[in-house]
């Protein structure tokens, strides 16, 4: 493949940046032409923020799986499309061409038909990091289903909460995962969910760590006797859905500062040309590249940068099962040698944690292969920018510091390696087609550069989100009412002395911990979940390795004596209705909260709090009851 809208140098940069602002239609109309469309588009863009209503390339016809999988065939046929790494490094490896991914994908594809799944459904995916995760994805995509990944450590409570938001009659899971040295009960865990969503019809379970799991007669069903069926039809094609550049290809949960998460929907067409954009520009993709995205699938990044942007692009994507500090810290490092990865994207947080082992696990390991390092999912601290560039990198790597969202689709901010400059810590640059803008509190522009202010978009791009599932009123509120005219990205930011972005975290009630996002309103209604519990209020903390950390202040009316157990029993129902990644880390029982006289939590105080700042609390005279802040200051964990 060749990518005519690949940008090899600072000046194509800028000429690219300035088309794609002065005629946006145009510069995506070009890029757009380069895939393969059944049927071509009416018109680029139309859209009004204040609605809002996004559509790109309406009219146009196109199945993503074709561009993905079919248009490769001719002349990436045996190529490998997925390169799988097991947990375990004593498994062998598997490695999918595009010729058999496509077979795959098609067989799948008809036991989702064999099954009663139409065009439009919404299917759950539960799995762990496995191929057959990426084929039922694309599966999905090719029928036309709307598929919706829920990372393999939610909890039974947040997939039954899922399943009933999108409405989802079909569920794919396996029986178990593998994740170090755990084993995640999968099917176990869906049974779970279930018992509250009578509305399921169907669940595929795939068979990766033989353990004993129930089915239930009528609705569970085997993956692989599944399969055997449809070798037994004679492996009929499954010839991909006409699908409406509009038409929904995905929805994916994530968190907000209130309520239950929710549910970002991608369509077709923009989501496609634009992870395929970013992911050639970005990483600078040459063709034979292999490229090592760490990320779960259960996340966007999994999605666009071990999915779709790979595969439309005709890449080789690395696919780990594992963790990286499993069977030991050295595993990232044994698998870039052992497939002479070529570029590795990763997170700030897995970094930090295996610095945290010495040079000792890197020791041994030649990294030459590596061509380009990057970051994602939440600020990089500078310390750890320079171990990446020199331990991993030796230097000689660009890293690009990507700066996006499950709503954004695809990389907004970030260098180009090795063709625009990195500077350690920034996202630095907008992609072409991504007008940036920093606003104060009263939604003014902030001008010029050395500035800071909260970070919006003010043109839309082809990867954006249309909407919230089910609830489009959602949508506007959350992302197009703070600033009219709009997209509110919930960041703060800087801008630098040359105009470079510097993201510097969430400004609303969101938190990330390890990269992953959750909302504080969550974590507080687990909380309030136990029967022990008055009333809870959560913030974060700055966290060594995690970025952030969960500081839970409870009131706590229980009948343990012991705090510990106290302690541990809320602990386990966070992870109960969530899941683990939400547990909090600090646990601190108080017996009252600061609150305005209006009956608000004064979160700026107890964050402050968290934060050790306790000198810094600013004005706390406004409170119903300034004294409970001493206390709270006084047994500050
Ligand atoms: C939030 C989005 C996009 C994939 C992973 C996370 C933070 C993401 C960066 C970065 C600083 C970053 C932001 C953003 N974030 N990338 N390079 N530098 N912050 O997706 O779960 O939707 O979270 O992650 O705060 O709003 P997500």
């Amino acid at each position: 493949m060749s990518f005519p809208y690949q940008i090899k140098s600072v000046d194509q940069y800028k000429a690219a940046y300035d088309k794609s602002v002065n005629d946006p239609e145009g510069f995506w109309g070009e890029i757009a032409s380069s895939f393969y469309w059944r049927k071509k588009w009416d018109k680029v863009l139309e859209w009004d923020f204040k609605k809002p209503t996004i559509k790109w390339f309406a009219g146009g016809k196109l199945n993503i799986t074709e561009n993905c999988l079919d248009r490769h065939l001719n002349t990436l046929g045996n190529t490998p499309a997925i390169i799988w790494e097991s947990n375990d490094p004593e498994e062998p490896n598997r490695v999918l061409t595009y010729r058999e991914l496509h077979a795959k994908v098609v067989q799948f594809a008809n036991v989702l038909k064999n099954n009663g799944v139409q065009k439009g459904d919404r299917v759950c995916i539960y799995m762990g990091m496995v191929p057959e995760l990426a084929i039922a994805v694309l599966a999905c995509a090719r029928i036309g289903a709307i598929h919706s990944v829920v990372f393999g450590g939610f909890s039974a409570q947040s997939i039954s909460d899922r399943l009933q938001d999108a409405k989802a009659e079909f569920v794919v899971t396996c029986d178990g995962g593998f994740r170090g040295n755990k084993e995640i009960p999968l099917k176990s865990v869906i049974d779970d969910a279930l018992v509250q969503c009578h509305f399921v019809k169907r669940v595929i379970v795939l068979t990766r760590t033989r353990t004993q799991v129930s089915m239930i007669e009528g609705r569970d069903v085997w993956w692989e006797e599944e399969i055997r069926k449809v070798e037994a039809q004679g492996n009929p094609d499954c010839v991909a859905e006409e699908m409406d550049a509009e038409d929904m290809l995905f929805i994916l949960y994530t968190s907000g500062s209130t309520g239950k998460p929710k549910g970002v929907v991608h369509t077709c067409g923009g989501y496609m040309v634009y992870t395929n954009y970013s992911f050639v520009n970005v990483f600078q993709y040459q063709p034979g590249d292999v490229h090592f995205c760490t990320a779960d699938i259960g996340w966007i990044t999994g999605h666009s940068y071990i999915v779709y942007g790979p595969l439309s692009a005709g890449a080789t994507s690395l696919m780990f099962e594992g963790i990286p500090t499993w069977p030991n810290a050295g595993r990232f490092w044994d698998i870039v040698d052992k497939y002479k990865v070529n570029v590795l994207y990763t997170a700030p947080t897995a970094i930090r944690s295996l610095m945290g082992f010495g040079l000792d696990p890197v020791k041994g390991h030649s990294l030459d292969s590596v061509k380009v390092l990057g970051t994602v999912g939440e600020p990089i601290n500078e310390e750890a920018w320079h171990w990446y560039d020199e331990q991993i990198g030796k230097k000689k790597c660009p890293i690009v510091d990507t700066w996006w969202q499950t709503e954004t689709g695809g990389i907004l901010i970030s260098n180009l390696a090795g063709v625009t400059p990195a500077k350690p810590a920034h996202a630095t640059l907008p992609l072409p087609g991504v007008q940036p803008l920093l606003v104060d509190e009263n939604g003014k522009e902030v001008t010029g550069n050395s500035v800071s202010g909260n970070l919006c978009i003010k043109f839309p791009w082809p990867g954006m989100l249309r909407t919230t599932y089910g609830d489009h009123e959602r949508c506007r509120v959350n992302y197009f009412a703070t600033y009219e005219n709009l997209y509110f990205t919930g960041d703060g930011c800087l801008r630098d002395e040359n105009g470079n972005y510097r993201i510097t975290g969430r400004v609303d009630d969101v938190l990330n911990v390890s990269g992953h996002r959750i909302g504080t309103a969550e974590v507080e209604n687990a909380i309030n979940m136990h029967a022990g519990v008055v009333e809870s209020a959560v913030v974060g903390y700055p966290h060594d390795i995690k970025g952030q950390g969960i500081y839970a202040f409870v009131i706590y009316q229980g009948t343990h004596g012991d705090d510990a157990l106290a302690r541990q029993d809320i602990t386990k129902t966070v992870s109960k209705i969530i899941g683990a990644i939400a547990k909090p880390d600090k646990i601190q029982f108080v017996s009252g909260l600061p609150k305005t006289r209006s009956g608000k939590i004064m979160r700026r105080i107890l964050r402050k709090i968290a934060e050790g700042e306790i000198d810094k609390l600013g004005d706390t005279t406004t409170l119903l009851d300034p004294s409970v802040v001493d206390e709270i200051a006084k047994g500050r964990l």
